[in-house]
């Protein structure tokens, strides 16, 4: 089969690989349809992530048909549409058992912080994702779940992670009805995050980055007020001034390790690896929100600490809310969100790649080109 394979930071092509097998009673096959890139994939694609191996295909947002299934599997047969969520995870430990199915404790034995994730490196477990023709999908009964009829297909595969992940990040900031909602970054995370926002009860909603068409995307697609951190000495001076100088209630850091803003924290994280990511943008939340606010973080960091502003959320008696985005769990309310015109998620694609030019993909979404806000790959567009 053909699929994108990592041949290093920068590097990635598209080789014939061997076909995926059954390898437990509870794997399928799915033949891929539709794959994404995710901002988390520009932090592997960087050479940002531990123990991201050459070979290894990316891809943890995708959909297909299942192609083959094994003896013990009974939720889904050959020729189901199906939506398959980010996390691998298996349902049933102590934490799944409580919601908690990016925290699995049977999918990754190589770290017992994050649970597995398809194609992001062997610190996440070492599955190969579904940027390729083909995926093997673990646990086939538990994640996986057919795409409803109604459903469009790009709405589906955004279900998998960025729409679940923004969702969830609004969820996390405790919105209580007329808060004020500043979110930093604006790719799709950002985006969808502040959308989620007015669901939750929102009253003013404010997004931060320093892509001008982002921006503009922000306005238009989440209806929120925007602020272009390039043209402020101290961006969190103008939050304060933009919110009575209390701080927003609630903040959420849609950013992530390789933030902009400050030479010598980027340089630092992401060049000499020194801390587990730039601290910019988590920083700047700690610093807009308002004391006794809550902050919200879906931003990826690396497992090493950084220059977090601990002692400042402390003294403010902040709440730090955190961690993968469990997709499953937001499933009902995103399907009853999309069926009633709430959302629409593929509102933000901009770019439909055949997997064949997937680098040039990584290329233009890792330099911000051509507006590029949410590219989708097509493995069989020919
Ligand atoms: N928690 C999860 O489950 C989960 C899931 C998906 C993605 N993520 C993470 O979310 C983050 C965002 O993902 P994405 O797909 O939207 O990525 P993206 O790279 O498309 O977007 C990030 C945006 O942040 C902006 N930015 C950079 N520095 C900033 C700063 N200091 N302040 C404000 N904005 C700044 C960039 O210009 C960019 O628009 C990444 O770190 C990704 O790994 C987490
Ligand atoms: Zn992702
Ligand atoms: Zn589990």
């Amino acid at each position: 089969m053909r699929a994108m394979v990592y041949r290093g930071p920068y590097k990635v092509r598209v080789e014939d690989k061997d076909m995926p097998t059954i390898e437990h009673p509870n794997d399928a096959i799915v033949r891929v349809t539709m794959a994404a890139i995710c901002g988390s994939d520009l932090h592997l694609y960087h050479g940002m992530m531990p123990d991201t191996r050459v070979g290894t295909t990316f891809g943890h947002e995708f959909i297909g048909v299942v192609e083959q299934v094994g003896p013990s599997v009974r939720n889904l047969k050959r020729g189901d549409r199906v939506m398959v969520p980010f996390n691998v995870y298996c349902g049933s430990c102590y934490f799944c058992a409580r919601g908690l199915y990016s925290n699995c404790h049977n999918v990754n034995p190589n770290a017992t912080a994050v649970g597995g994730i398809y194609g992001y490196s062997h610190t996440c477990g070492g599955y190969d994702g579904g940027q390729a023709e083909f995926v093997r999908v673990p646990f086939a009964d538990v994640g996986p779940a057919i795409i409803p009829d109604w459903m469009d297909d790009e709405d589906a595969l955004l279900c998998t992670d960025a729409l679940a992940t923004g969702y969830f990040g609004a969820q996390l900031a405790d919105i209580a009805e007329g808060d004020v909602v500043a979110v930093f970054g604006a790719g799709p995370i950002g985006l969808y995050a502040a959308k989620s926002a007015w669901l939750m009860g929102a009253g003013r909603v404010i997004v931060v980055d320093h892509l001008e068409n982002r921006l503009a995307k922000a306005r238009i697609f989440a209806h929120a007020e925007t602020r272009n951190f390039a043209e402020y000495d101290d961006i969190v001076v103008e939050m304060k001034k933009a919110t009575g100088w209390l701080g927003a209630d609630a903040v959420i850091d849609c950013v992530g390790a390789e933030a902009d803003g400050n030479f010598t924290q980027h340089v630092t994280a992401t060049k000499f690896k020194l801390q587990g990511g730039s601290p910019v943008a988590l920083n700047w939340a700690i610093d807009s929100v308002r004391k006794g606010g809550t902050v919200s973080v879906m931003g990826a960091y690396g497992p090493m600490f950084s220059a977090v502003k601990f002692g400042d959320a402390m003294n403010k008696g902040l709440t730090l809310r955190m961690n993968q985005c469990p997709v499953k769990r937001q499933w009902p309310r995103l399907f009853s969100h999309i069926q009633n015109g709430y959302l629409k998620p593929n509102d933000i694609v901009t770019h439909r790649i055949p997997l064949e030019h997937i680098a040039e993909g990584y290329h233009i979404f890792s330099s911000k080109l051509d507006n590029c806000i949410k590219p989708v790959v097509l493995p069989n567009a020919g």
